[in-house]
């Protein structure tokens, strides 16, 4: 599943009138990048969560995911801003049961995540996150890793204790969903993902992948400027360039 819901508010004015996730990274909408992660990965069900003023644009942009090599695509809408875990509490349906993989609409990685999800995939019990070693850690849920377990995940730590950033893929089997109806809301008033796999620690139960390639969020002016920068500079990479190049469209 991919996740685009949020305000954007660290996007102001450019989501005044749109959502986040249909700003431009480079020479095309930023979810275009998850959606051709899952769709490299092999995974061809696959369900998109938006909400707010915008949702519907979604649909008119992405269709049936033809621009993916999918046959069908399935929409979500979130009521309100509930957090990251209660957005995915929204894929308990779709998820019927089975392991899921979730991905963050404004997440964008150099490299295929198909190895990681292949791993997963082998050995579906538990949760699996993936790292990546950053210069501005504070920004993000922290990991801490004794020996080949991560320890503690500390969500935005004012000094964190490691430059491991917890990125936005995250796989979880169908347990994920009772763990979610248990969490409080955190202090901005979230359902916290980090909560959800400090769970899978504390049951021994998180895998983690520590990530060769760059990886970038996109949800801040200077994030997204970085992540055009850095698709820009890699125009033969299979995975941004989707499809086969993706003709997107449009001769001139
Ligand atoms: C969220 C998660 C954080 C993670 C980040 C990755 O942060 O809460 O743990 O490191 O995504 O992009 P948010 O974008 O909600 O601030």
């Amino acid at each position: 599943m991919v996740l685009a819901g949020g305000l954007g508010t660290r996007l102001l004015p450019m989501t005044r009138v749109t959502n986040k996730h249909l700003l431009p990274v480079y020479d095309r909408p930023m979810i275009f990048y998850p959606l051709q992660q899952l769709a490299a990965a092999g995974i061809d069900d696959i369900l998109v969560v938006t909400g707010g003023d915008h949702a519907g644009d979604f649909l008119k942009l992405l269709r049936n995911g033809q621009d993916f090599g999918l046959e069908h695509l399935r929409y979500a809408y979130q009521e309100g801003e509930g957090g990251i875990a209660a957005a995915l509490a929204l894929a308990e349906h779709f998820a019927a049961g089975e392991p899921i993989v979730v991905i963050l609409g404004d997440n964008i990685f150099q490299d295929s995540l198909g190895d990681a999800v292949a791993q997963f995939r082998a050995n579906p019990r538990g949760a699996m996150v993936l790292l990546k070693s950053v210069s501005d850690p504070e920004r993000f849920g922290v990991a801490s890793v004794d020996g080949d377990r991560v320890v503690r995940i500390v969500e935005k730590p004012d000094q964190p204790e490691t430059d491991l950033a917890v990125t936005g893929c995250y796989m979880y089997d169908a347990r994920v969903f009772d763990v979610i109806r248990g969490l409080s809301p955190s202090g901005r008033d979230e359902l916290e993902i980090t909560d959800v796999n400090n769970q899978y620690i504390e049951w021994e139960e998180l895998r983690h992948v520590e990530l060769k390639g760059w990886w970038t969020d996109a949800g801040t002016v200077a994030s997204l400027r970085r992540a055009a920068e850095l698709v820009a500079v890699d125009p033969d990479n299979p995975v941004l360039a989707g499809r086969g190049g993706l003709a997107l469209g449009g001769g001139d």
